[in-house]
């Protein structure tokens, strides 16, 4: 077989893959929307992680088992199920499939009836993540990216912005819901990029900020201590979008760095001299 016709066959399959995570995508965000803002949710307390709803629950478990019945040689990192040990990944290498799963990323807007959260399903095959999903329910908005074919926004083609000056960019960021970490150096961080740039938005849905950072809507994105189901979807968006993505330390990104600095490129290493 040449390269060209093995390299067209992988992407159709990917694209079957993303054909059937679009389908319970939509599921899952029904899910969600029949709990958004009905009094009596259910919500507790993660020790040091915020807090997680019947809804986050309800999503993954939706998610997981559709996922299982479709391709049964799966692994997962699925926030509300375990955490990354090394039993899980000794399943990850055996598996032909890692399924990467936010059910609600902005638990606490969701909880608080605040419309900004979304879903992000990502799918790892052969140690890449070749699919990436990002869903935002109030707004019906659908992200999605499939690797070496580009990143859409409800099926339009999306880019990062041309951006120059950082006296014109904005920007996002988040903090993490750690009570014991010292945030101070994450204030002055903040700090200094807010006294250079038109504004910063944190909202609260890290998979939100890539996606939107790959449409361009935002110039830049930075972040400390995410974890893989925030960021999977939203690394490979950004990715196929044309963005420019290292940690603080201008080392190539993985969806395990603990430090995240996506932007347009124009504005990286701008940015990356205030984040030191
Ligand atoms: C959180 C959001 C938030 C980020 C936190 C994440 P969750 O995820 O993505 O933007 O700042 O670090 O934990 O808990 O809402 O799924
Ligand atoms: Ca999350
Ligand atoms: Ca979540």
């Amino acid at each position: 077989m040449s390269n060209s016709t093995s390299l067209s066959s992988e992407h159709y399959h990917y694209q079957q893959l993303y054909s059937f995570a679009k389908k319970i995508v939509v599921n899952a965000n029904e899910i969600l929307l029949k709990h958004f803002q009905q009094s009596g949710l259910c919500i507790r307390e993660k020790p040091d992680q915020g807090i997680v709803t019947e809804a986050d629950f309800e999503s993954q478990d939706y998610l997981m088992k559709e996922i299982k019945r479709a391709y049964p040689d799966s692994s997962f990192i699925a926030e509300e199920e375990s955490s990354i040990d090394e039993t899980s990944a000794l399943k990850r290498r055996d598996s032909e499939f890692t399924w990467i799963i936010d059910p609600l990323d902005g638990t606490v807007n969701f909880a608080s009836g605040l419309p900004w959260f979304s879903i992000s399903l990502a799918v790892e095959h052969a140690g890449k993540v070749v699919v990436g999903i990002v869903h935002q329910p109030i707004l019906n908005i659908h992200f999605h990216a499939i690797c070496s074919g580009g990143a859409y926004q409800n099926d339009r083609s999306i880019s990062v912005s041309k951006v120059a000056n950082l006296s014109d960019a904005v920007l996002a960021t988040g903090f993490s819901y750690m009570r014991d970490i010292d945030l101070s150096p994450e204030i002055s961080r903040f700090e200094r990029i807010h006294n250079q740039v038109r504004a910063i938005r944190r909202f609260g849905s890290a998979a939100l900020d890539l996606a939107y950072t790959a449409a361009g809507r935002y110039d830049g994105y930075f972040e400390k201590n995410l974890a893989p189901w925030d960021v999977a979807a939203g690394y490979l968006i950004a990715k196929e979008s044309g963005a420019t993505l290292t940690n603080y330390q201008d080392e190539e990104l993985t969806i395990f760095s603990k430090s995240f600095l996506v932007t347009n490129g124009i504005l990286h290493q701008k940015l990356r001299a205030n984040l030191l």
